[in-house]
This record gives structure tokens, C-alpha cells and sequence, in this order.
């Protein structure tokens, strides 16, 4: 017997021109067989190095990050774009890369925590705010708090604690490290020539 299954709704003649993956499994005997009928080739860079993976459209790019190319700095928490902890910056606009599917950035560029010191080590003005103003604890989080501390001072929402607050509230930290992570959000936007008011 052979069992169709769709990775979501939809006719499975028209399944591949719809990207939905169809793996189709000899059922019933000892031997059981899948093979996946849509694996599909994907180029990006990450951190300006060009990559060329070979995946499953149902394929986060958070797990190709972390799985294929080794970046395991962006981490894994809640993994349903609750918790901010899988944020990675797209053409350099932060995004939850447990949301978005791999095949997603073919031709665009990924930046992760590993690609925002400079090639010598020597490190971002808000990774060392950080360190300064103790913003971590277990640390787990702060990967993602960083990428999101750089769009939020890029964007242009670092002028007032509020502002901060509210552009980072999609981070959430367990150890409850808030206080370090805005003076070394509010700091650095100082730093960087983007005044702050306190409040
Ligand atoms: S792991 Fe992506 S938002 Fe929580
Ligand atoms: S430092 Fe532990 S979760 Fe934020």
C-alpha cells in the first residue's frame, strides 16, 4: 500500500508547482521506503559567505542554520515565534527564523549573532554594552536580544526607555536580565550618535 502524505491541503497532482512536499512511503512491509519528491536547492549568504543547501521546503531557517551550517548561535526556544531567541537580521531587517521557511531566502542575505563582530573578534559596541551592563545571565537569549537591540537602534526606535522597551518586547529572557538590556540598548544608541531620552 502506498501512502500519500501532504505537507499541507491541496490536490497532489499539483502538489509540487504548490512547493508542498510529498513524501511517498511503501507502507506494510519491513522495508518502508520514503523519499521526499520536492527537495529543492537553495543559495543565500550567511555572514557574506555564499551557501548552496539542498533542502526540504518544510525546512525552518532557523534549523537550517543550526543544523546544516553550523551557526549555532541563533538558538532555539519556544520555536512558534513567541520567544524571539531564533532572531536573525534578512537583508538586515530582523526576522524569527523558526517562521521562516529556508527556501524563503534563496538569493538574500542572512545575517546571525556569529557575523556581527568584525573578522578580527573584536566586538560590536553593543556586545560589549552587554558585557558592561551585565545584560545576561544564563545568556540564552542574548543572541537573539542583540540582533534585535541592532534593528531596534537602526530603525530608528532607541529615542526613550519606552520606545526600547517596546521595539524589544517580542524578546523575551527567562532570567528576567530586562534592565541590563536596555542601558546596553540605550547606551549604545547614545554611543552611536542616536540620543536617548530616560523614561
Ligand atoms: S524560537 Fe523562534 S521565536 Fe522562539
Ligand atoms: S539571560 Fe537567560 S534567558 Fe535571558
Amino acid at each position: 500500500m502506498t501512502a500519500i502524505v501532504r505537507g499541507s491541503g491541496g490536490n497532489p497532482a499539483n502538489a509540487a508547482d504548490e512547493g508542498v512536499c510529498l513524501a511517498l512511503g511503501t507502507m506494510g512491509s519491513a522495508e518502508s521506503t520514503i523519499a521526499s519528491a520536492c527537495r529543492t536547492e537553495t543559495t543565500f549568504t550567511a555572514n557574506g559567505r555564499p551557501v548552496r543547501v539542498e533542502l526540504d521546503p518544510r525546512e525552518s531557517l532557523l534549523d537550517v542554520l543550526r543544523e546544516r551550517l553550523g551557526l549555532t548561535g541563533t538558538k532555539k526556544g519556544c520555536d512558534h515565534g513567541q520567544c524571539g531567541a531564533c532572531t536573525v537580521h534578512l537583508n538586515g531587517r530582523r526576522i524569527v527564523s523558526c517562521l521562516t521557511p529556508a527556501v524563503q531566502v534563496n538569493g538574500q542575505a542572512v545575517t546571525t549573532i556569529e557575523g556581527v563582530a568584525d573578522a578580527d573578534g573584536t566586538l560590536h559596541p553593543l556586545q560589549e554594552a552587554f558585557i558592561d551592563n551585565d545584560a545576561l545571565q544564563c545568556g540564552y537569549c542574548t543572541p537573539g536580544q542583540v540582533m534585535s537591540g541592532l534593528a531596534c537602534i537602526a530603525e530608528g526606535h532607541a529615542g526613550s526607555d519606552d520606545e526600547i522597551r517596546e521595539y524589544l518586547s517580542g524578546n523575551l529572557c527567562r532570567c528576567g536580565a530586562y534592565a541590563g538590556i536596555l542601558a546596553a540598548v540605550r547606551e549604545t544608541a547614545r554611543r552611536l550618535n542616536s540620543p536617548v531620552s530616560e523614561g
